[in-house]
């Protein structure tokens, strides 16, 4: 991670082309907790971001100061309270959002909507008010409910565009690329499987058709690791034992996804990225897909390309509780 995030040098700084930008500001909300903090570290080591924004309704003076002592040349400023949540979004170029409960044992991601549907409906209420063209990337759970609250918030201050909001789905390709290659024996690095739809059970496809390289596993290993990917935070809350959920790897995660954001953001070139977000390409109003990114966010949907029978079966299976999850997050923003 660090090497693909590592601050430049002095000579590689002064090298960035003067007619790109490269000082963006960041906000995180909810960057005291567990997400927060590691990801707030490592955006700090993140050539691209300028000014880092450390908001949440605690402990961020104590986070921003110990991360300002990092000897990278952006800016941390912690922003404490709800008080405090206009500054801290003012005028952001990407906002993170990983505010909110995470799951104990036994809990679905759907447990947490009740706490966490109005986290993000404040914060995205903020986001249009002082942060208009900011690009969102909601790590919040349930993801497929959250995003769909974020977006009908900002339909309704009249300050929507489906091309800025995005649900972090990375951890999810994440995962399927370390599992992948264990199973194979191969370097997760060189490893890259598309998944697709929502995040949360069977709404998680993994398309391990689509993988590079190429790779196949006889129908019960196929089923098992589907099985695996798809319930792969579970696994994490398991073995935390009612300490939360996946922070270090969603960390690293949002990390990459917000690195993503700032490339395309930056004018490279062929920066994709799967999310979930306003989508038609199933029936389903928001799926996940790879994405390109650009100047102003999702530039081009990448759509879902060719799926096997098994991978037919399982996206047939993701559109009813999708829709379900959607629909939930669409009626709690019009209450
Ligand atoms: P945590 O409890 O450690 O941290 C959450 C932080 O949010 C806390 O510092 C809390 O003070 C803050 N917060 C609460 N209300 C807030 C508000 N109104 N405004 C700003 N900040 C507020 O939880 P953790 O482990 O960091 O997880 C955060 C969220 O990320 C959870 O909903 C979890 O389910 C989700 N998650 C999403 C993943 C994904 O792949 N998209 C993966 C793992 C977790």
């Amino acid at each position: 991670m660090f090497s693909r995030l590592v601050r430049p040098t002095m000579v590689s700084a002064r090298n960035f082309s003067t007619s790109k930008q490269n000082n963006y500001k960041v906000a995180v909300c909810g960057a005291s907790g567990g997400i927060g903090q590691p990801l707030s570290l490592l955006l700090k080591n993140n050539p691209l971001v300028s000014e880092l924004a450390l908001y949440d309704i605690v402990h961020t003076p104590g986070v921003a100061a110990d991360l300002s002592h990092i000897e990278t040349a952006s800016k941390v400023k912690g922003y404490n309270g709800p008080e405090n949540l206009l500054d801290a979004l003012r005028n952001a170029d990407v906002i993170i959002i990983p505010a909110g409960v995470p799951r104990k044992p036994g809990m679905t991601r759907d447990d947490l909507f009740n706490t966490n549907a109005g986290i993000v409906r404040d914060l995205a209420k903020a986001a249009a008010e002082v942060a208009p063209n900011a690009l969102i990337g909601i790590i919040t759970n349930p993801v497929n409910s959250t995003v769909p609250i974020a977006c009908e918030v900002l339909k309704q201050a009249g300050k929507f565009d489906p091309n800025r909001v995005f649900g972090v789905t990375s951890l999810d390709i994440v995962r399927a690329n370390t599992f992948i290659a264990e199973a194979k024996g191969l370097n997760p690095k060189d490893v890259n499987i598309p998944v697709i739809g929502g995040h949360s059970g069977v709404t998680i496809i993994p398309l391990i058709s689509r993988a590079t390289p190429s790779v196949s596993f006889s129908e019960e290993k196929l089923k098992a690791l589907t099985g695996r990917i798809q319930e792969a935070g579970t696994e994490v809350v398991k073995a935390k034992a009612g300490a939360g959920s996946a922070t270090l790897s969603m960390a690293y995660a949002g990390a990459r996804f917000a690195n993503s954001l700032l490339r395309g953001l930056k004018g490279e070139s062929n920066v994709i990225e799967p999310a979930y977000v306003v989508s038609n390409v199933t029936e389903a109003e928001y799926f996940s897909t790879p994405l390109l990114l650009g100047k102003k966010g999702l530039e081009k949907n990448l759509g879902l390309g060719n799926l096997s029978d098994y991978e037919q079966q399982l996206l047939k299976a993701a559109i009813p509780e999708l829709k379900k999850n959607i629909n939930a997050g669409v009626e709690f923003a019009k209450k």
